[in-house]
């Protein structure tokens, strides 16, 4: 795999580190440890009913096979990835062979399984399916801001079940920003005191660790001004040197300065 190498995680598993973008896909405390953890326990509470799922930023496949493993009735899963030959290999990594195969087998001859292999940004547009659950696992927003732009998330959650969670491992800022803009309620994910992942639901009830008044108001601040991407069609650097804009000529208050005042 061009620019890609492989390191082995902290749980044994298999991680991908990409060169060009000196950007790891997966958590060096463990791959499929974090696909459990950040996207798939989160949404356990769903289990109870046949699920829709879109897998965004599939790269090999350890949220769906994740999913795969431990929800009971899965409907159907879309699994959107730019880089096709990640997707083609995805088989190879992982998982025992049962899950593997059933991956491969999809791939060949879809059944529950639909892989899209372009940007999020042109597939998001071409349905309007709603989906139970929701996975999005780009890479970090200061690598590749249009995965985590305001008019993206927008998009995405368009798709998202009133009933239904969207998760993710990122709670930077600008990405609780982009969310809460978007008028969804947010819970953290919590294990061992520290907040490791986001969900986010149109239904308060599901969401079990809400954002804190403080949280809210730490979005207020110049740190939390999201990507914007107005057309969906930005190449990263503008998308980066807007925000910077944006960030230079902005009145708001320091996160800083409001700790301060606490
Ligand atoms: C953090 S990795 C995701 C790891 C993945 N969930 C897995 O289990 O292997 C981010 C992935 O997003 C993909 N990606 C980057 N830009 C994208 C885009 N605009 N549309 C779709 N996928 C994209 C990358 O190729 C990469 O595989």
């Amino acid at each position: 795999m061009k620019n890609i190498k492989t390191f082995i995680t902290q749980d044994g598993s298999l991680g991908l580190y990409n060169t060009e973008l000196d950007e790891i896909y997966h958590s060096k405390f463990g791959a499929k440890k974090e696909a459990f953890e950040k996207f798939v326990e989160p949404c356990l509470i769903l289990d109870n009913k046949p699920l829709k799922i879109l897998d965004i930023c599939y790269g090999i496949g350890y949220n769906t096979k994740c999913a795969i493993e431990n929800f009971k009735n899965i409907k159907l899963i879309d699994c959107v990835e730019k880089d096709e030959e990640l997707v083609k290999k995805s088989p190879q990594f992982e998982y025992d062979k049962k899950i593997n195969d059933i991956i491969e087998n999809n791939l060949k001859n879809p059944e529950f399984i639909h892989f899209y292999t372009d940007d999020i940004r042109k597939i998001i547009n071409i349905s309007d399916k709603k989906y139970d659950i929701i996975f999005h696992d780009g890479f970090a927003p200061h690598k590749q801001p249009e995965l985590w732009s305001v008019e993206l998330i927008s998009k995405i959650l368009q798709k998202l079940d009133k009933n239904g969670l969207y998760c993710t491992y990122n709670h930077s800022k600008p990405v609780l920003r982009a969310l809460f803009e978007n008028k969804i309620y947010i819970g953290k994910v919590i294990k061992d005191n520290r907040t490791i992942a986001t969900t986010a639901s149109f239904n308060p009830e599901l969401i079990k660790n809400p954002l804190s008044d403080i949280d809210i108001k730490e979005l207020e601040t110049k740190s939390a001004i999201p990507y914007h991407d107005w057309n969906l069609k930005l190449s990263s650097q503008e998308i980066i040197n807007l925000r910077k804009e944006e960030v230079k000529n902005s009145k708001l208050q320091t996160l800083s300065s409001l700790k301060k005042q606490k």
